[in-house]
């Protein structure tokens, strides 16, 4: 259907005074005397295009003003009679391509984002989400050009798994049995099934990401990872979006480095790319949100120590929920006080205790420690999880023994550490955290399409 974008109309100042086809939904309409006005919406911008009619010109404009209806619009661009700086259309002819019936549940009023979840394939066309999704576009496309621009290799890492990477045991199996009485054993039952083996949804693409570093030097995924974690809160899903970086002859202020800059880089993105979008965060989600970004992309990042962080939230005189002592993983109560009141910026926590921490994880000389870290940020808490890999064959043997690892299923993994090893570190960002960081929404489940969580699909 030949006609121009919503996007190019606000742009392009040589659509001024030309005839323009254009088409879209009606987000509100307006009735009155002699005129009619209908807010247009494509998708192709946040804004929404102002239809003027001359109810002089049209038998019945009442089927052109139904909310949530499609329409085709044919008029002449001109300067709004409201808005400096801004145009609208002149409505000549106008088609309805789909009407929509009084019963729409997005009529006028703001909804809660609550009652919105109810609906996720209506809630797209709110103000918010095309908001949260036209960033979220922006943020993927940002997370490419950053890793291109340095010259490393997108590779593809396999969803469907027989290891598990973070040793949590929280991986959905992959299965084409389902419930049956015909095995005996467990054993009997994954020998029986598609792979021969026990098989899963991968939580992270990191070990095969090692394999690729191995080769290529520096190389990223950028994909879904999937965790069967019973955690019902605001920031977890069972299906999230992975950027996994992993890189060869780098040790941890390497990729703290990288982590920085990207999570820089990814912010400046949006703020350049998404003002209005930005705008409407800031106004409506999160008062000061564009000041507090641009504070964050012209600041270092601090770094503190797990035992420093420890030391101060005891020292705090705040009464946490979860006690805090050294050894204990950090809640999210926690992670948020380190980052909210004590550095009042992200900050990167590192050197945690071995104990609470994956296998993987390079073994520091004090024994007690590895050399990981976590980004945590004001508001969300932690977005990156990150580390220097273990590259000493015989540590890392030692380590996976101790967690009762089986050695055969990370086989792979373990020859790395045999062929040519060298000091290599990685990350993975939670892409739906970040977008949370960025636009100020405190709800997963609000910046993706059709979040997964535990007991609710849609
Ligand atoms: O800290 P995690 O578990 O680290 C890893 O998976 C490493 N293998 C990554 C690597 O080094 N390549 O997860 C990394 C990030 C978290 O910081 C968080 O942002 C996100 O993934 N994440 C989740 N996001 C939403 N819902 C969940 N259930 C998440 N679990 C992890
Ligand atoms: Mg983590």
């Amino acid at each position: 259907m030949k006609h121009t974008d919503i996007f190019e109309i606000f742009s392009n100042p040589e659509f001024k005074g030309a005839e323009v086809t254009v088409c879209g939904w009606v987000r509100t309409s307006r009735d009155s005397k002699n005129m009619a006005f209908i807010e247009l919406n494509d998708g192709t911008s946040f804004r929404h295009l102002q239809i003027v009619l001359d109810k002089a010109n049209f038998s019945d404009v009442s089927p052109f003003l139904k909310l949530g209806s499609s329409l085709k619009v044919v008029g002449t661009v001109v300067d709004s009679a409201v808005a400096a700086d801004s145009v609208e259309i002149n409505a000549k002819v106008i088609s309805v391509l789909g009407s929509c019936p009084p019963d729409y549940p997005l009529q006028k009023k703001r909804h809660t984002l609550e009652y919105l979840r109810t609906m996720p394939h209506l809630r797209v066309r709110t103000n918010t989400f095309n908001a949260v999704l036209r960033v979220r576009s922006v943020v993927s496309a940002a997370v490419h050009e950053f890793f291109q621009a340095r010259r490393f290799v997108y590779v593809h890492t396999p969803l469907i798994t027989a290891s598990d990477c973070e040793g949590a045991g929280e991986m959905f199996q992959v299965t084409t049995i389902g419930y049956s009485n015909e095995y005996q054993t467990a054993e009997d039952y994954y020998a029986g099934d598609f792979f021969g083996k026990r098989a899963a949804l991968s939580v992270s693409g990191q070990l095969e990401g090692e394999v690729a570093a191995m080769a290529m030097g520096k190389i990223y995924t950028f994909g879904p990872s999937f965790r069967a974690e019973k955690s019902n809160t605001p920031r977890h899903v069972a299906e999230f979006w992975h950027v996994e970086p992993e890189v060869a002859f780098a040790e941890l202020p390497d990729i703290i480095e990288i982590a920085e800059d990207l999570i820089k880089y990814i912010i400046r993105t949006v703020l350049e790319r998404c003002p209005d979008e930005m705008k409407f965060f800031d106004e409506r989600v999160e008062k000061g949100l564009i000041e507090k970004l641009q504070s964050v992309v012209s600041h270092d990042f601090a770094v503190m120590t797990y035992t420093e962080a420890v030391e101060r939230l005891q020292a705090s005189g705040e009464s946490f929920q979860y006690p805090v002592e050294w050894g204990c993983d950090l809640m999210t109560e926690h992670e948020r006080y380190i980052a909210e009141v004590i550095c009042q910026k992200p900050v990167f926590l590192t050197d945690y205790p071995k104990e609470i921490k994956s296998f993987y994880m390079k073994q520091n000389p004090d024994g007690k420690t590895v050399a990981a870290t976590d980004l945590l940020v004001p508001g969300v808490g932690e977005i990156i999880g990150c580390s220097e890999r273990e590259a000493d064959l015989d540590k890392l043997l030692a380590a996976m023994k101790k967690r009762g690892m089986s050695l055969d299923e990370y086989e792979h993994y373990i020859a790395l550490r045999r062929f040519g090893t060298v000091p290599h570190s990685g990350f993975g960002l939670g892409l739906e955290r970040m977008i949370m960081y960025v636009t100020g929404m405190a709800n997963i489940r609000d910046v993706i399409l059709y979040p997964r969580t535990v007991g609710s699909i849609s």
